[in-house]
């Protein structure tokens, strides 16, 4: 699949066939997660791959819209490790660029994903900082669910009302 198929059919998956993850696709879209740009280079990202049913259920429910992981073949905690920061503020940045990569090289590999925020919402970081006994240094970013699904659709979303051109 050619990288503006994947960008355009990505979608929000909530359901997902019961088929397990390859630890390859895993090790895939980590691998395109660890790509991305990053200020200073820090690379502040860490994973925890969670395929454990007991552990996916109980982040299910660290909020109401964690669900999907409730009945998702595997998780992954996206986290920070501030033992890597250089450039302190712009870590939610890098993060975010890098689980773009890993969501976009989920659809090439046929699965889908879906992201459910953690930061910077204080509680819901302490709850599954908690829930996965997370060392002091590390924190939760967000929790992704990810599994077979065939709900990747395209959904054209260009507004030229958004875009200024030389002047606002
Ligand atoms: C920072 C962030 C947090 C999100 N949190 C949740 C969430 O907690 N639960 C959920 O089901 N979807 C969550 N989403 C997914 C959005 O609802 C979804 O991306 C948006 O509705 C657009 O739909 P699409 O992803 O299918 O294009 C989140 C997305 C982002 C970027």
């Amino acid at each position: 699949m050619e990288l503006k198929e994947a960008i355009k059919l990505r979608r929000s998956v909530r359901k997902f066939e019961s088929t397990p993850v390859e630890r390859e696709k895993v090790e895939e879209m980590l691998r395109a997660a660890m790509q991305a740009p990053s200020a200073h280079n820090q690379q502040p990202w860490e994973f925890l791959v969670v395929e454990d049913r007991d552990k996916l259920k109980e982040l299910s429910q660290v909020h109401q819209f964690a669900t999907p992981l409730a009945e998702a073949p595997l998780g992954i905690v996206v986290l920070l490790n501030r033992r890597q920061l250089k450039a302190e503020p712009f870590w939610q940045q890098d993060i975010a660029a890098a689980v773009q990569n890993m969501m976009l090289q989920a659809v090439d590999l046929g699965l889908g994903t879906v992201w459910m925020g953690i930061a910077p919402v204080e509680h819901n970081m302490a709850r599954v900082k908690e829930m996965c006994q997370l060392p002091e240094d590390v924190e939760a970013f967000g929790l992704f669910a990810v599994g077979y699904s065939d709900r990747n659709r395209f959904k054209d979303r260009f507004d030229s009302s958004r875009v200024h051109w030389e002047t606002y």
